[in-house]
């Protein structure tokens, strides 16, 4: 038997319902704020990711050469082909350009419950705004979309300006290790670091910082930072809109191309995978040939979003209509079937040549209502509308059933 390859899922109908309701709801609601939908392509040129996507990411790519010798790699992320989508074509709109997607993803990482090799994210991305305002929004956005999904969890903001004051006199590769320890949340391994590297003076401040949670604490420990008028901003903004969200000066994100704030929510109940957005401020469309450009963005781990959500089922419920017919009856079913699906009702026919009575067995396994056609259905032009979970029917007008049915 030749299976899935590893870390993939095959996604059976009752999971598809419910992933395109989730996603439905959260692209309506980004239109709402003016976000449209873009799709880039599934591979791109290999140097989109390594120019400034980070070690981490570049370890985890699927990478292969075509038939031309071109370097190739199956997209791990989407903010890098935004930004080169908006320098080759883009340049010319208006700005703030808002563009959001919903696309897979691959990454060749350990597979567990909510990390998988190919998965899904919801993102966002704006695009030539640089203002408090605009971090707020995006903050605020994939807030909203969390919520309309229905999810569990908390928003933690952090801002890079805070560690990159406080370790401003480390070489460049040691702020990267520190970094790194921090975005796996080892502060204490961050701690026995800048031990080991002789800046003990550094350690009692890097703590106070990673567990302050209000801007005057951060400010108490790195001072006012040319940057902390647009912060405190950005955060009465996100007061006046009601978002929640803790302050945590430890976020440091596993991307390389973030420059300001940073944001990540974690679901509840979720075990180690639990981080469902990450997101934050960055600059990359001039390392693809573009315009220095201010951006923000996020994206959500839509696969975490549903195993948060669970499988309790938040579909509306449809009525199911199965037409069982005789062979006389069949082309009178063919035009009601027809007039039931363009009022909207699921309504499928017999394909597998069953008897009359075997029709009606299958119907009771899938259907809510049996719609019953027979010799005396088609010469009064009326049908046999049963209701399969009351064992109740009633000879109506097809209009009569589904005037019936959507208002059920
Ligand atoms: P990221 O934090 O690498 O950021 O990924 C965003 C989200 O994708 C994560 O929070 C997580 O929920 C989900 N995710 C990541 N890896 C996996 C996996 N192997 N399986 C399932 N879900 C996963 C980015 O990708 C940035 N491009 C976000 C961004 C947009 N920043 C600015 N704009």
């Amino acid at each position: 038997m030749i299976q899935k390859p590893r870390g993939t899922r095959d996604m059976l109908p009752d999971e598809m319902e419910r992933r395109r309701e989730i996603e439905a709801r959260m692209r309506a609601r980004a239109r709402l704020y003016g976000f449209r939908e873009i799709a880039t392509p599934v591979f791109e040129e290999l140097e989109l990711f390594t120019i400034r996507s980070g070690e981490g990411i570049i370890n985890e790519m699927y990478v292969f050469e075509d038939k031309g010798g071109r370097s190739l790699a199956l997209r791990p992320e989407l903010t890098a082909p935004v930004l080169r989508t908006y320098v080759e074509e883009g340049r010319s709109l208006n700005k703030p350009i808002k563009w959001c997607y919903f696309a897979d993803c691959f990454r060749y990482e350990r597979p567990q419950k909510g990390r998988y090799r190919q998965f899904w994210q919801f993102g966002a991305e704006l695009i030539g705004a640089d203002s408090a305002m605009g971090d707020a929004e995006v903050i605020t956005l994939g807030y909203d979309l969390l919520r309309t999904a229905g999810v569990k969890f908390v928003l933690r903001i952090g801002h890079l300006s805070f560690m990159r004051t406080l370790l401003a006199d480390l070489a460049d590769g040691d702020k990267k290790k520190i970094r790194a320890f921090l975005d796996k949340r080892e502060e204490e391994a961050a701690v026995t670091y800048l031990r080991d590297i002789g800046q003990d003076q550094l350690c009692d401040p890097l703590i106070r910082l990673c567990g302050a949670r209000t801007l005057d604490d951060v400010f108490a420990v790195i001072g006012e930072i040319p940057e902390a008028a647009r912060i405190r901003e950005m955060f009465a903004i996100l007061d006046a809109s009601g978002i929640l969200y803790e302050i945590n000066p430890a976020i440091a994100r596993g991307l390389d191309y973030y420059t300001g704030v940073v944001f990540e929510c974690f679901a509840e109940g979720l075990g180690a995978e639990n981080q469902i957005l990450g997101g934050g401020a960055y600059r990359l469309a001039h390392l693809f040939g573009g315009e220095d450009t201010p951006s923000a963005g996020f994206a959500i781990g839509f696969d975490r979003v549903m195993v948060a959500l669970g499988e309790e089922s938040w579909i509306p419920w449809q009525p199911q209509v199965m037409i069982i017919t005789t062979s006389e009856g069949r082309d009178y079913a063919l035009t009601v079937a027809e007039q039931f699906r363009m009022n909207g009702i699921i309504t499928e026919t017999d394909l597998m040549d069953r008897s009359f009575s075997a029709q009606m067995k299958a119907a009771g396994k899938s259907a809510d209502y049996a719609v019953i056609i027979g010799k005396e259905e088609v010469a009064t032009g009326t049908i046999t509308l049963k209701d399969l979970m009351a064992g109740t029917q009633e000879k109506v007008t097809a209009d009569e059933a589904i005037e019936k049915l959507t208002s059920a």
